[in-house]
Order: structure tokens, then C-alpha cells, then sequence
């Protein structure tokens, strides 16, 4: 099968100089496994983390790349099942399914064909294609846990920073379905695609801290979902919480984490940093901060929130399986200014 991957680990921001497009042998699912027919992938900026070996900024997961075991990256996957191992009761070859790849051992979708846990899968929802079925799959489980985090959302204010990107248009689409009033940050060129998908304000961020543009702060937002990452932006968000308010952020203390290196100790110093402003605000007066994402998919809560609403992702560039097009989408997401999903399209 074709897949795109790497032989050897690149420096943080060299991935699009180190991928190639190569003739690999077919994967065979082992117990409890089903190999996918791809038709769709994605592109994120933690596919890039991964394969860089910068998570969290500093964590190199799974085992290093090398020319007999290269490295596949892509976590989120729509196909066709093709094959199933051992074990696999619930789901049988010809089915339409999406979800996430063991990116971390390396064996990612950015293939003609791949290998996931059976229970990593579940049936596309019909009123998907399968472009959209695939840029669902990781962020609807990331927008899920961050709903959930902030417990009840109908009628709050929600502040989105980072309201135009792969799992900001997502999210945004989740608290208008659950009537949340919404106000998003992002750049100005963004300011109506935030709107169109439900935001009642939009304040853009290269104008000066948004703390500062909100004016009218008698009416003070009860949450922030924090989708940029800093210390900085933590607090210009604590700066317009309401004192019952809530910081639910899935990035943590360092902005756009994981494109530099910050070593083992810099990321062990963020757990412990999120860990603590954790337990301090939950044991004094004022807004709490949480930090949540997601590790495995929530399928039946991706479909109440977002399939069920007719929820559609945005789709910021489709490429194909070729090293130039893939090499140049990654330096677009690496970027960070993509509006929605990257897509990748295999099948
Ligand atoms: N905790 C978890 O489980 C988990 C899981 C997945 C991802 N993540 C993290 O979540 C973050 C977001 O991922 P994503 O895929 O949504 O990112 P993304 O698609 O790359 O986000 C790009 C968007 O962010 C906006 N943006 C960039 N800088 C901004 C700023 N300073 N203020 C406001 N908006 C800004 C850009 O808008 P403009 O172009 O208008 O500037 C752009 O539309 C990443 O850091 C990722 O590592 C966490």
C-alpha cells in the first residue's frame, strides 16, 4: 500500500522536509483489530506533535522511526472496513466507519489502508460524507469533553479563543446547539464565518487583548474555552470571568504547545502547573480553571451533540495522498491560521 511517512525523527517544525511517499507492505489486523480501506484522513497539529516527538512540547511517544518500521502519522480515519482480526464481534468487512488511529505506535491513516482497535471505530453517521466523518472524529471527541467540562452552557456567555480553527468552528457549532450565547476570538479576515456558525460577537485578537475590548464588563462571561494556549491568554480570560466562572482550556500553559521542544522537565512542569491552578482556584473564591481533552473517541456524545443538530465541519483544504501536497498542507497547519480541517483524500 502507499502511505505517507517517516524513516527518521525531524526537529520541530521539519516534519513537511521529512516526509516521503512510500510502497509499504499491507498491515494485517490483530486481535480485537480491523483494517480500514481509507477514504479520508486529516491533517491536525498534533499529527505533527506526534510525529515530531513534541506532545504536550515535550514528550516523544511510541517508538522512534526508522527505515524498517516507518512512522505513518494521522490520528483520525473515515474508510471502509477491509479486514477484521480476531475477536471482532460488532463490526464486519464492507462497513462505512470513522474514528482514530494508534498514531502513537505509528500505524496512522495517512495511508491507503490502516490497522485500529475495533472499539476505536464506530459506523459513519449517514448525513457525513466521509471528508466530513473524518475531520469529526478526534475534535468532536475534544469538543465533547470540553462541553462536558463546563457542565451547563444554555443561556451562558462563552468566550471561544481560537473560535476559527479545526476544533474552534466545531465547538462553536456544539454551544449554538446547546444554546449557549457565544462570542469568539479569532482574526478579523474570520470574523464572519464565526458569526455565520453562531457567534452573537466577534473580537478580534490582533487588535489588542480582548480583555481590553470588551467593554461592557457589568455583563462579565461565565465561561472561556481556551483552544490558543498561555499564560497570557489565562489572564485576559480570568480578567472577564465572572467569579463563578469557568476556564476550560485543552491546551494548557504554553501557547501553541508542541511546536517547540521543551523537553521531558518544561512538560512535566506543565502537568504540574495545570494540576495546581486545578486545586487553587477550586479552594478559593473566583472562576475555576480545568484543563480536559480527549484520549479515546465518544462517539454516542459526538452524535447527540453534533450529528444529531446537523452539525457540519469546516473544511479549510483538501489535498491528496502525494508528498508535496501533504508537505505543503503541513506547513498550513503549522501555521496556524487554517479556518477548519485539513482533509486528506486517499480513497
Ligand atoms: N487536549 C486535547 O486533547 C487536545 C486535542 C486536540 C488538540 N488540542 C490542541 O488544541 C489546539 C487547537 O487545535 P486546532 O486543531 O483547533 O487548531 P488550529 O485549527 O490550528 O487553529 C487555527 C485557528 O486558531 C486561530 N488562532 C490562532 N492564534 C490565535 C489567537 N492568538 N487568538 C485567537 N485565535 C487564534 C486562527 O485564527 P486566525 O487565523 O483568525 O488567527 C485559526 O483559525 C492545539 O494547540 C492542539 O494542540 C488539544
Amino acid at each position: 500500500m502507499k502511505a505517507i511517512c517517516i524513516t527518521s525523527r525531524p526537529s520541530p517544525g521539519e516534519l513537511d522536509k521529512f516526509v516521503e511517499l512510500k510502497d509499504l507492505s499491507m498491515p494485517e489486523p490483530g486481535k480485537n483489530e480491523i483494517r480500514i480501506k481509507v477514504i479520508a484522513s486529516a491533517i491536525n497539529i498534533d499529527d505533527v506533535h506526534l510525529a515530531e516527538g513534541t506532545m504536550f512540547g515535550g514528550l516523544s511517544l511510541g517508538p522512534k522511526p526508522s527505515q524498517s518500521k516507518p512512522y505513518i502519522p494521522g490520528i483520525d480515519v473515515a474508510g471502509i472496513i477491509d479486514a477484521v482480526g480476531q475477536g471482532v464481534q460488532s463490526l464486519k468487512v464492507g462497513q462505512e466507519v470513522y474514528g482514530i488511529c494508534n498514531t502513537i505506535k505509528g500505524q496512522g491513516s495517512w495511508a491507503e489502508y490502516c490497522i485500529t482497535k475495533s472499539n476505536n471505530v464506530a459506523v459513519k453517521p449517514k448525513v457525513w460524507n466521509f471528508r466530513e466523518a473524518a475531520a469529526c472524529a478526534s475534535s468532536g471527541s475534544v469538543v465533547v469533553s470540553m462541553v462536558k467540562a463546563a457542565k451547563n452552557v444554555a443561556n451562558k456567555k462563552c468566550l471561544v479563543i481560537g473560535a476559527s480553527g479545526g476544533i474552534g468552528t466545531l465547538c462553536v457549532q456544539a454551544l449554538k446547539q446547546k444554546k449557549a450565547r457565544i462570542w469568539g476570538v479569532c482574526s478579523q479576515r474570520n470574523v464572519e464565518i464565526v458569526q455565520k456558525l453562531g457567534a452573537e460577537r466577534v473580537i478580534d485578537y490582533t487588535k489588542g487583548p480582548f480583555s481590553e475590548q470588551i467593554q461592557d464588563l457589568d455583563e462579565q462571561v461565565d465561561i472561556v474555552f481556551d483552544l490558543v494556549g498561555g499564560k497570557e491568554l489565562e489572564r485576559d480570560a480570568f480578567a472577564v470571568l465572572a467569579s463563578t466562572g469557568t476556564f476550560v482550556t485543552i491546551v494548557g500553559p504554553n501557547k501553541y504547545v508542541g511546536e517547540k521542544n521543551i523537553g521531558v522537565i518544561g512538560a512535566l512542569s506543565s502537568f504540574a502547573y495545570v494540576g495546581w491552578r486545578m486545586l487553587w482556584t477550586r479552594t478559593r473564591t473566583g472562576p475555576n480553571y480545568v484543563f480536559t481533552g480527549a484520549a479515546t473517541p465518544d462517539f454516542a456524545n459526538i452524535n447527540t451533540l453534533l450529528v444529531v443538530s446537523g452539525s457540519k465541519p469546516i473544511i479549510d483544504t483538501d489535498v491528496s495522498l502525494t508528498r508535496e501536497e501533504i508537505s505543503a498542507a503541513i506547513n498550513r497547519v503549522t501555521s496556524h491560521r487554517t479556518v477548519g480541517k485539513v482533509i486528506v483524500n486517499v480513497g
